[in-house]
Parts: C-alpha cells; structure tokens; sequence
C-alpha cells in the first residue's frame, strides 16, 4: 500500500472505536499499512493513548501484538470542527511528522462525523492545505471519505455535494457505504452474473417477492444523540439496505468493475416507489442517553417497495430493520414464485427461495422440494448451502479494513456515487410521507406486534 498520512476526523466517536481505530491496527498488524501518520482529531480533549485504548476491546484478544507499532506513528489533536485556526495548526503539525518520518504527502482525510458538518469541514481542510484540489496523473494523492448518512433528506444532500464538488475533483471524493465491501456483498454481482443459472430465473415471471432484512441485538447504545435525529430507515435502509436492493435488483452492468456497476445500481434506484411502511420503537428508548424523553424517533422499520421497471414490476421487494432486536442477522431471501403440484396429496407447503447470508455468516443457500425416502411420494424441503466458514479457514477481512485499503488504492467501486445517494434520498423521501403510527415493542423481540399485521396485509410471511 502506498505510504500516506491518515487523518480520522471524529476519532473519538463510536464508529472509531469500535470499527475504524480497529480496522487501521489489522492493516498495520498485517503488514498492510507500513509507512504512514495516523492523526486522530476531535473536539474531546483526550490523550493519544486515551484515543487508541478505547478501541481495545474491540481487538480480538491475542491479535494486540502490534499495537505500539500504531502507537508510534499516532498523535491525537483536539480539534473544533467551526473555527479556521485548529486546521491551520493541524497542517503544520502533519507537515512537520510527514518530514520527519519521510512521507511522500499522500493524504487520506476520514470524515467520521455528522453530515452536517462535511462542508464546512472540506473548506476548512482546502484552506489549511491538508488536502488539495488535485488530479489523478499528480505525484500524490488527497482523499476524503464521507461517512453516511450523507445528509438527511434529498434536498440537504444536494447542498453539501454541490459544497464539496466546488472544492475536490470527484476522483478524490468517497462517500461511503461500509457494506458494500462486505466479502458477500461484492459478491452478489459475481453470483449473479457468472453463472448462468440465475440469470434467467431473476425477474418477475419467477421471483413471487424480495426480503431484505437487517435486524440487529444491539441497541442504540451511546449513540444516543445521533440515532435520534435520523432513526432507522436515515441509519441503514436509506444507504446500507438500497445499496443491497440496487445490487440485487440491477441489470446486467457491461463489466463486473466500478463504474459500470455504479452506473446500473443508479439506474435501478431511479425506478423505486415506497408503497407501504411499518415503524416501531423498542420499549425503553427514550430512556438512553442523549435521546429526546418524548422522542417519536423509529429504532424499527419494515417497507415495502416496488421497482417500476420490466424486470420487477409486480414484484414486491419488503425491507426490514431495528435495534434490540432478538439476533443479529442481515441476510436477502429471493422467494421464488409457486409450481403447479402435480400430485395428488401433500403438495409442498413452501415455493423455493434463496438465501443470501450476509452476516452472521457469509453464504449462500438455496431451498429445494425433495422426495422423502419411502413409497409414497411426501415431500420435504432441504437447503443446499455453501458458506465461507466451511470453505475457507481464514475469516474475511472486515469491511472496514477493506474499504480504507481500497481507498488508498484509489478504487473508485466502493463511493457511492452522488445520483445513487439521490435517487435513495428521493425512495425515503417518499417513504418517509407515509403518515403511519410508531408501535412500542419489547426489547429483545421481533418488532411490534401490529407490524406481523402489516405483513399479513400484504399477503406475505418474513422467511425470517
Ligand atoms: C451502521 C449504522 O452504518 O451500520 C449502525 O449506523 C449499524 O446503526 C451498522 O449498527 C450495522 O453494520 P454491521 O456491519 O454491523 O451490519
């Protein structure tokens, strides 16, 4: 990997710990990231060790044995987000390690903060020169990654992309979605699209609907006062759960690489129309710290959408999410459309589906109605599934380790490009109109109650 400095802006915010400050340490434990600054900034006034021992216990224990390697090349600098004057100091400071430990001016800057802060921040970046207006064929490179959500409806994120395109090329610009450097997520397309029993089947004379489910057992924990401005259908269903229906739900791209594939995930996503929605908060909620106490904030949702194409039109694609949950699980079921039965008795009670395992374990499955062995004819459903566990011994790299190595490779596939954030924003927009109440459900549950008859409304049943 090319030497560079990193610049983590909200480093010491829950994402950093838990993920970012996490993924930086496997990068240079592996011998991945070996010459380079970290620069941790934020506006707590906390020390280096303070800033990297908070994410210690989101290490795998036995794999701390790298840690003073990350330690060394680490200086944390308080820092208000509002005022010029901290980003001049934090360039001298950059620009004074870079020559001491020879760096080549190869910068990535990390905005892991509110998008309400990500113009004002990129000005302030360009003034103090930690990153330049610069194009590709230069010597080195100047990145900024913005974390979603980007934005908070259609309109906010047209003004902060107009904002930052005035500033940056867009070959400079990430604005990221964690999840599409997931090992199955980049794998979808590749199923889809390199073998041939799929491709034929995927489209509305065979497919009866689409789950895409996300469901999670952690509840909002200390991030209190951000999950409350946005909730769940701004936290996940806007980026992370479009960004997997666009995937799914998209023709076939001209090459399996970047930009064609960009462009088919937009195009699919111009055609989506919310129908229907279910919203729920865990019993408890308001409770948390930093959340309103009459807070109508939703930490549960299920939509129901449709694509407006020839491929999917008629075929209900249903997307469901929440908090405090009773698992974690995020997986895609494409529920394939009946057969006529053609025996006489004990018809099968279920279509076949497949499954696509996102997380806890990666894999894929695929449910079939077979013969029962005996005389008679019963017929039992089995899944034949392929899951990377059980192929391959080393786990894959967390999405996050993959995404910074991307970046500092300059891999354009894994930013969402701007009219894919639009399109999504314009869905949620649309969904978010739909004037429906938010139901209390217990922690640990499913959800609320009143959302199994949302699903029954609609003639469905969640495979999971
Ligand atoms: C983040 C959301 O983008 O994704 C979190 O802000 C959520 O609320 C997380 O918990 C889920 O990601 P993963 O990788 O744990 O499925």
């Amino acid at each position: 990997m090319d030497k560079c400095t990193i610049v983590l802006l909200g480093a010491t915010g829950d994402l950093a710990k838990r993920k970012l400050i996490p993924a930086l340490y496997t990068l240079v434990a592996n011998g991945k990231l070996k010459d380079f600054l970290f620069v941790g900034a934020a506006f707590e006034d906390v020390t280096v060790d303070e800033m990297l021992d908070q994410s210690l216990p989101f290490i795998e224990k036995g794999k701390i044995k790298s840690w003073e390697l990350l330690k060394k090349r680490t200086v944390y600098q308080q820092l208000d987000f509002s005022y010029e004057e901290g980003f001049e100091y934090l360039t001298k400071l950059i620009e004074k390690l870079e020559k001491q430990y020879n760096l080549t001016g190869n910068r990535l800057v990390y905005c892991a903060t509110s998008s309400d802060f990500f113009c004002l921040i990129t000005k302030h970046l360009v003034k103090a020169g930690i990153i330049q207006k610069k194009k590709q064929e230069e010597k080195s490179w100047n990145r900024i990654i913005y974390e979603k959500p980007f934005g908070y409806d259609v309109a906010s994120a047209h003004k902060i992309n107009k904002c930052i395109a005035q500033l940056l090329y867009e070959h400079q610009i990430f604005r990221i979605d964690h999840y599409l450097t997931k090992e199955l997520v980049s794998n979808i397309a590749l199923v889809r699209f390199t073998n041939c029993v799929f491709e034929p089947l995927w489209n509305n004379r065979f497919i009866d609907n689409v789950q895409i489910i996300l469901s999670e057992k952690i509840c909002v924990e200390g991030r209190g006062i951000y999950y409350d401005k946005y909730g769940a259908i701004l936290d996940v269903m806007q980026n992370h759960m479009l960004e997997l229906l666009a995937l799914i739900a998209m023709e076939m791209p001209k090459r399996l690489t970047g930009e064609f594939i960009r462009q088919e995930r937009a195009k699919v996503l111009k055609d989506v129309n919310a129908v229907d929605l279910c919203m729920g908060q865990y019993e408890g909620y308001r409770e948390s710290q930093g959340v309103d106490p009459e807070s109508n904030t939703e930490t549960f949702a299920m939509a129901y959408l449709r694509i407006n194409n020839p491929r999917w039109s008629g075929v209900p694609f249903y997307l469901k999410t929440g908090k405090c949950l009773d698992k974690k699980e995020t997986v895609i079921y494409m529920k394939f459309k009946k057969v006529e039965c053609l025996l006489t008795k004990g018809c099968p009670q279920e279509s076949n589906y497949l499954t696509i395992q996102i997380a806890p374990d990666a894999g894929f499955s695929l449910s079939l109605n077979v013969k029962k062995p005996g005389r008679l004819y019963e017929v039992v459903p089995v899944d034949m599934e392929f899951y990377h566990s059980c192929l391959w011994e080393e786990k894959s790299a967390e999405a996050y380790e993959v995404l910074f190595e991307e970046v500092i490779h300059g891999e354009q596939s894994v930013s969402v490009r701007f009219d894919e954030i639009e399109y999504a924003w314009k869905v949620i927009d649309e969904l978010k109109k739909i004037d429906v109440p938010v139901y209390p459900y217990e922690p640990g549950s499913i959800g609320p109650f009143e959302c199994d008859i949302f699903a029954k409304k609609h003639g469905m049943r969640w495979l999971s």
